[in-house]
């Protein structure tokens, strides 16, 4: 399925971007990342006009950026600026193609479609993400990997926790024993703009992410997951002493943007933060170590795998069987699906 261009995608987390060049590449095109003297974050085209050398092992100079090969040199809009040779006349197709961003709440968004209708005002909310700057209630880490697969499957994953307790035993999933048969009660929500998951779990040990922050032997674990087009999720997590209000024990809030690298990849971008033992460094290396091995180890090559044996076939001309707990996933592609053909039009 042809990917969403008009839409803001994770480029980068603020703290990852820096005076130093960054190649990434986002729904096929090659781009180079960097600041302005001034912290301003730039996003080109990693493609010098001249030969394609790779604008990303050049240098800054101030705010611009030289090619490593002939020494072109371009302005954080991609205007050439300077060529050393000859009469040092400047041809007109000399540019680099240049890229919308907008910078909130430590998140580098960019826009891959069209310039004109890059409107931050449709970047996701600050109520999902306010958490990462709110150092008073949460400790944030960041982390990202590649994934061997198309988005929509990740997607799929995120907006489908049931694999947990099957794929993430040791980590951030509960056992099948205490979740399934537990009584894991799996809901549904939507609205205009979202799709939403929901997991209760009553009265359940506290998986092994949550046993160094969760004292106690079990507690009620809720997991709400909200995903907006074209690709962003925000969840919480809370666990809290049985009967308890939801809220009044370990809430952990996560972000999980997913931007396709093009029809078969995706850059995984993950945020997660905790509001206990916010000043221990142990508490949030083993965090992070388990969300690393969770998200890396366990779902990345699950996911993989699956679209391997999928090939460049879509999803839905398989013919998947299709469980109740689908639902979420399966009404989110419909939606996908919608902004496909209205970009198609
Ligand atoms: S390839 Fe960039 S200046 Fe020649
Ligand atoms: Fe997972």
């Amino acid at each position: 399925m042809p990917l969403i261009k008009n839409a803001w995608y994770c480029a980068a987390w603020s703290e990852t971007l820096t005076r130093q060049p960054m190649q990434r590449k986002f729904l096929g095109d090659t781009i180079v990342l960097y600041r302005t003297e001034r912290g301003d974050p730039v996003a080109l085209s990693n493609r010098c006009p001249h030969r394609f050398a790779p604008m990303h092992k050049g240098c800054l100079k101030g705010d611009d950026i030289e090619c490593p090969y002939h020494g072109l040199r371009f302005d954080a809009t991609g205007r050439c600026v300077h060529n050393p040779h000859g009469d040092g006349h400047i041809p007109k197709a000399a540019q680099l193609k240049s890229y919308p961003l907008f910078e909130r709440d430590g998140i580098v968004w960019i826009w891959m479609g069209d310039p004109e209708r890059a409107d931050p005002a449709t970047v996701l909310d600050s109520q999902y993400t306010a958490f990462v700057r709110d150092a008073k209630t949460f400790a944030v880490g960041f982390g990202d990997l590649q994934v061997k697969a198309n988005y929509l499957l990740v997607m799929d994953n995120l907006l489908d926790l049931t694999h947990a307790p099957y794929v993430h035993p040791n980590t951030v999933g509960g056992r099948p024993e205490d979740s399934i048969q537990g009584g894991m009660h799996v809901g549904f929500e939507e609205d205009e703009q979202s799709v939403t998951s929901t997991y209760f779990v009553p009265d359940m040990p506290p998986t092994p992410q949550l046993q160094p922050l969760f004292p106690l032997p079990a507690g009620d674990f809720r997991i709400h997951m909200r995903w907006q087009p074209s690709s962003a999720l925000a969840m919480r997590l809370t666990m809290t002493p049985p009967g308890q209000p939801d809220g009044s024990g370990v809430v952990l809030p996560l972000l999980h943007l997913l931007t396709p690298i093009d029809e078969s990849h995706t850059h995984y971008f993950f945020a997660l933060a905790r509001n206990v033992a916010i000043d221990v460094p142990a508490a949030h290396e083993a965090m992070m170590e388990f969300a690393r091995r969770a998200f890396e180890e366990e779902d990345e090559p699950m996911i993989a795998a699956c679209q391997e044996q999928m090939g460049t076939t879509d999803l839905f001309s398989l013919k998947p069987v299709l469980l109740q707990t689908d639902v979420a996933s399966v009404k989110a592609r419909r939606r996908v699906d919608a902004l496909v053909q209205q970009e198609g039009r």
